[in-house]
């Protein structure tokens, strides 16, 4: 990949994330089902970005369980020390996997995944409540530019909550 497409492909990112930011704001609105949202939310990224696998995994019962997703079949339960997501949720940080091959423990889904990001979401006492995990069938495929785009989406989850 030249320079120039990765310049490219991240102006591109960000006017995406800038669009569908205030249509998944305007998609929430007035809806309180937290399930009903977060699979509007997923579909919504998707669409908008291409992404491969988009979904969140809800604390409960001392593990992350899998929620609302769009994408293949994933693992429903992942434990707290486990994985990218489990490493998000005892980090409390957003974490960047440029070639999934290379994070110890993290877990194979799919065999096509190949890069991934996961964003801790906070409850009003500032517990981590859920992760948003995004996966891309590309390595390399997360920057600085996804994680402040989805930052802006985990905020509005972060409101629901
Ligand atoms: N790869 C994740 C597991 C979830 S799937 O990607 C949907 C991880 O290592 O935590």
């Amino acid at each position: 990949m030249t320079e120039n497409m990765v310049v490219s492909q991240t102006s591109d990112r960000k006017k995406n994330y800038d669009e569908v930011t205030p249509q998944i704001a305007a998609l929430v609105e007035g809806e309180t089902d937290l399930i009903a949202n977060l699979a509007n939310i997923t579909a919504a990224l998707k669409e908008a970005l291409g992404f491969f696998w988009v979904g969140f995994y809800i604390v409960k019962e001392n593990q992350l369980v899998l929620s609302a997703f769009q994408g293949s079949i994933a693992c429903t339960r992942i434990d707290f020390d486990k994985g990218v997501c489990g490493h998000c949720y005892t980090t409390r940080q957003t974490v960047i996997v440029q070639d999934v091959e290379k994070f110890p423990g993290h877990i194979a889904c799919s065999s096509a995944s190949k890069s991934e990001i996961v964003l801790p979401v906070f409850n009003k006492n500032g517990e981590v409540a859920m992760v948003l995990d995004v996966d891309s069938d590309t390595l390399n495929d997360f920057s600085e530019t996804d994680a402040d785009g989805l930052q802006m989406i985990v905020k509005i989850v972060e409101r629901l909550i």
